[in-house]
C-alpha cells in the first residue's frame, strides 16, 4: 500500500464502535433476546409489496424528477398542510439520513454550530461534522424533554440550526407544545433554522405529537420518513418539507449526491400513504404498555409517547450502561448502552420491537441483574 494516507483525516473521528460493539456482543449468542432493534419486527403490508413488484414489472425502473415523482410529492404535501399547516414545498429523499445530510450541507458554513439535545439519534452529531459544522450538544437529561432555556443558552455567534427530533430515538419522548413554541421564538429572535426528524411521527400511542413547523414554517424543515412506520427501512423513503428557498438548494445536492429516491419505491410509498396501519399502531401501543409495565416500580425512565424505544436510568449497581449491557449480554440479551447515544453512559436503549414473548423475557432477565 501507498505510504500516504489514502483516507480523509475527518475519518479517523467517526466511531462505528458502540453499536457494532453490541452486534459482535451478539453475534456470540445463540437466538438471543433481541432488544436493539431499530425497526418494526413486522413486514411492509402485502398490498404495499405488490405495488413496488409492480412498479418493478411496468419498467418504473429508471431514474425519476430529481424531486420525486409529481404524485408523490403532492400527496406528502397535502399531508404536512393537514397535519401542520403553512405552504411547504416538498423534496423526496433516500430516507431521512438522505434529507438531513442535504440540509445539513446545504445550510452549513465551515465552522457554524448546530444545537443538538442530548441524547441524540447517533447520526447527528457526525452528519453535522461531515457538512463542516460542529455540533453543540445540549444536556435534555432527565426527563428528555426540550428545556428551550437550555437551548437559549447555547445559541453563540456561530449557531446556524437546532435539531429536534419527537418522538425521540433513543427516548420515544414527545416534546411538550409550549416547549416547540418557544423553540420556534428562540430561532426567530436569533435567526436560526430548525430541523424537525419527525420519522417516529406515524407511530405514536397517545395524542397526536405537536410539529415545531406549526409555529415556525418560515424557517423549519421537516424531515419526514416511511422506513420505520411501514416495515420499509431498506427501501430508502424519505422527505423534507419546508421553506422553498432551502428546499430548492437541497434538490440541487440531491442531483450531485443521491439523483433521486428509489423509483419503485416511489410508486410503493403512494399505496403506503393509502395503506391503513392503525392495527399495527395499536399493537405497538400495547408493545409500549407492555415494556412500561414490566420496568414500572424496578427502574427510573420516562414513559414513550411514541416510537419503539424506552431509555431507562442505569440501576446504581452497575458502574455504567456499557457495564450493564456486558452483564445483560452474558444473560443473552442485547440492548444498547446510552454512551452510544450521548455524552453520558447513565442510561440504556432499550428496543421495543421486539415479539412481546420476548419483550416479557428479555424486561425478567433486566429485572434480576
Ligand atoms: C431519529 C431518526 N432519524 C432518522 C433515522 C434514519 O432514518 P432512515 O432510515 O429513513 O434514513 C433514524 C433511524 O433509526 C432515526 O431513529
Amino acid at each position: 500500500m501507498s505510504a500516504r494516507n489514502l483516507v480523509a483525516s475527518h475519518m479517523k473521528t467517526i466511531d462505528v464502535s458502540g453499536i457494532r460493539r453490541v452486534f459482535e456482543l451478539g453475534a456470540t449468542l445463540t437466538d438471543p433476546i433481541n432488544l436493539s432493534i431499530g425497526q418494526p419486527d413486522y413486514d411492509v403490508p402485502d398490498n404495499v409489496k405488490e405495488a413496488m413488484i409492480e412498479a418493478v414489472r411496468n419498467g418504473q425502473n429508471g431514474y425519476t424528477v430529481t424531486r420525486g415523482l409529481p404524485e408523490l410529492r403532492e400527496r406528502i404535501q397535502a399531508d404536512v398542510i393537514n397535519r401542520c399547516g403553512g405552504s411547504p414545498d416538498v423534496l423526496v429523499t433516500s430516507g431521512v439520513s438522505g434529507g438531513l445530510f442535504l440540509a445539513l450541507m446545504a445550510c452549513l458554513d465551515r465552522g457554524d454550530e448546530v444545537l443538538i439535545g442530548d441524547p441524540y439519534f447517533v447520526s447527528y452529531p457526525y452528519l453535522v461534522q461531515l457538512s463542516g459544522g460542529t455540533a453543540v450538544r445540549v444536556d435534555l437529561y432527565d426527563d428528555f424533554q426540550l428545556h428551550p432555556e437550555r437551548f437559549a443558552a447555547r445559541v453563540g455567534e456561530r449557531t446556524k440550526i437546532l435539531i429536534v427530533c419527537s418522538p425521540g430515538n433513543p427516548t420515544g419522548v414527545v416534546y411538550a407544545e409550549d416547549d416547540l413554541r418557544a423553540i420556534a421564538e428562540l430561532a426567530r429572535e436569533r435567526d436560526l433554522l430548525i430541523l424537525s426528524d419527525e420519522i417516529y411521527v406515524p407511530l405514536t400511542y397517545d395524542d397526536a405529537p405537536p410539529s415545531v413547523f406549526q409555529f415556525a414554517p418560515e424557517r423549519t424543515i421537516i424531515l419526514g420518513g416511511f422506513g420505520k412506520a411501514y416495515g420499509m427501512t431498506g427501501w430508502r423513503m424519505g422527505y423534507a418539507a419546508g421553506p422553498a428557498e432551502i428546499i430548492d438548494e437541497m434538490a440541487k445536492l440531491q442531483q450531485y449526491t443521491f439523483v433521486c429516491a428509489p423509483h419503485p419505491a416511489q410508486h410503493a410509498t403512494i399505496t403506503a400513504m393509502d395503506t391503513d396501519m392503525s392495527d399495527r399502531v395499536n399493537e405497538y401501543r400495547a408493545k409500549r404498555d407492555l415494556v412500561c409495565a414490566e420496568l414500572e416500580g424496578v427502574m427510573d425512565f420516562v414513559r414513550p409517547g411514541g416510537g419503539f424505544y424506552v431509555f431507562p436510568a442505569v440501576p446504581s449497581r452497575f458502574a455504567n450502561a456499557s457495564a450493564l449491557v456486558d452483564e445483560a449480554v452474558r444473560r443473552n440479551v442485547l440492548v444498547i448502552p446510552g454512551g452510544v447515544f450521548s455524552e453520558r453512559d447513565t442510561h440504556f436503549r432499550i428496543s421495543f420491537a421486539a415479539p412481546n414473548d420476548k419483550i416479557r423475557r428479555g424486561c425478567e432477565i433486566l429485572r434480576s441483574m
